[in-house]
């Protein structure tokens, strides 16, 4: 079983009438939803800002930790579909194909309209997917533009909503259809004027219906549902207004409790623009700044995970260096979508066979505690001379990119471990980590100068000169 999030996005409350059918063809499933209002209507737009604007809601919703991705809105899923879908490690479903399916099975008379932005109608895309299904359909499409103004400003029910409609179809009629695809997920709030224009002989296809049937399916197929029955915190997300989201979608999914959440893409803008995104998979800043230099250089945008809250910490179960590296920077490199360069180090002591180890940080046990781990590491070293004290500071690093091999490097320092600690300087074992051609501890050492001869300054100068040309071109 499965708890986490199914995401859902649209160009603004469209994709609601998706989310009304998973909740109830699927009630126990989670749903984040996330409309970018502020920007809507996605239909005029061209498909480059189409694909810009989708790949920013898709970053937001991956970094909420969603399990499937449902693109609710024909527009985008014309522009972007196979491309996020290639990209992505979970499993991304779009509207068109489910309700071209629907369509085809309806129709008896072979002759299907499709009504929709004027995004999708240019793209084709509805004509392409009926016709390689069955090359016998006529399809007859239509653009509606005035339709997602009425349903974003909330006027469904009024009589300008009415006439337009009426109005705008009216060219539909002498085409014989016995089927329409309202090819926008706003249309379905539209649905009764729709069906009185077009008549009752006339059936009308939701794909929001026939895409959260294949949601299920999906679901079954990977083993990612959720049994749980008991009460969902859904997530609502916009970017537009807040009072004017919830009055639709409480209306609209018949949720008196409904809260929405206004939130900001602009954070994203850089990452899908360029790219070029390189996320050093750890919290501490100093650590990201030598690669900040390096790979700003080269136009990349370098983050730490202080940029990605809602990334949970990764528990470092392998067993050597390698293995924690790789688990942490490429699970964070899949879920994001981004370049990630994760690290693991620790000290091994020659007397003690290596320990300790991947397990430096937990050496004396949890809570992690530097004067703990110290104490303990002096312990097993009592009566050990100066020349068997010998040790090794080592740092891994891993460099993931999505659907990449990794890329791995390490470096060493050689140094003895004291029987007195000695400086204030660094952390965890620096206190006791001697190096003779320095003549001090790296605790004793000014942060200027331990970095320029750490392990992870040479882990870095490795990773560097080992790097693929098309990473730093
Ligand atoms: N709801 C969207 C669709 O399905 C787009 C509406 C728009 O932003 O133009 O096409």
């Amino acid at each position: 079983m499965n708890k986490q999030p199914i995401g859902f996005i649209d160009s603004g409350v469209g994709g609601l009438t998706v989310v009304k059918e998973s909740l109830n063809q699927l009630p126990n499933e989670t749903i984040y939803y996330l409309g970018d209002s502020a920007r809507c209507p996605y239909g005029p737009r061209t498909p480059e800002e189409v694909r810009q604007f989708t790949w920013e809601m898709v970053h937001f919703l991956l970094e909420k930790n969603i399990k499937l991705l449902v693109i609710a809105c024909n527009t985008a899923t014309a522009a972007v579909l196979p491309e996020i879908k290639q990209k992505l490690s979970i499993p991304v479903i779009g509207v068109i194909d489910p309700g071209s399916r629907a369509a085809i099975s309806k129709s008896k008379n072979k002759r299907i309209g499709v009504i929709g932005t004027t995004g999708t109608i240019q793209s084709g895309v509805y004509e392409r997917t009926l016709k390689n299904k069955k090359q016998s359909i006529h399809v007859f499409n239509l653009p509606c533009p005035k339709f997602v103004g009425l349903v974003e400003e909330n006027k469904m029910n009024t009589t300008d909503a009415q006439e337009t409609v009426l109005e705008t179809l009216n060219t539909l009629k002498e085409h014989h259809l016995d089927t329409l695809i309202l090819g926008c997920t706003h249309y379905p709030l539209l649905k009764e004027h729709i069906q009185n224009a077009m008549g009752e002989h006339v059936t009308l296809i939701d794909s929001g219906v026939e895409t959260i049937t294949d949601v299920s399916m999906l679901l079954d197929y990977f083993d990612i549902a959720s049994t749980h029955e008991g009460e969902k915190h859904h997530r609502f997300f916009t970017t537009g207004n807040k009072e004017q989201f919830e009055k639709v979608a409480k209306q609209w999914l018949d949720m008196p409790e409904l809260d929405v959440e206004v939130i900001s893409l602009e954070k994203y803008q850089k990452v899908t623009q360029m790219e070029k995104v390189l996320l050093i998979a750890t919290k501490n800043k100093g650590k990201a700044r030598e690669f900040e230099q390096i790979f700003g250089e080269k136009g990349y945008s370098v983050k730490t995970l202080l940029d990605y809250p809602d990334i949970e910490d990764i528990e470092e179960t392998g067993t050597t260096f390698e293995e924690n590296a790789r688990l942490k920077a490429e699970s964070i490199a899949q879920r994001l979508n981004v370049m990630v360069i994760a690290d693991d180090s620790g000290l091994m002591v020659d007397a003690l066979h290596g320990e300790p180890g991947v397990y430096s940080a937990r050496y004396a046990g949890e809570p992690k505690s530097d004067t703990a781990n110290n104490a303990k590491l002096l312990s097993e070293l009592a009566g050990v001379p100066k020349e068997q004290r010998t040790a090794t500071f080592h740092c891994t690093l891993v460099l993931a990119r999505p659907n990449e091999q990794s890329i791995v490097a390490s470096g060493n320092v050689r140094g003895e471990i004291l029987t007195v600690p000695k400086g204030e300087n660094g952390f965890g074992y620096d206190p006791l980590f001697y190096i003779e051609e320095y003549g001090k501890t790296t605790a004793e050492m000014t942060p200027e100068e331990k970095n320029k001869i750490s392990h992870r300054k040479k882990a870095i100068q490795h990773l560097l000169s080992i790097l693929p040309q098309e990473v730093l071109s």
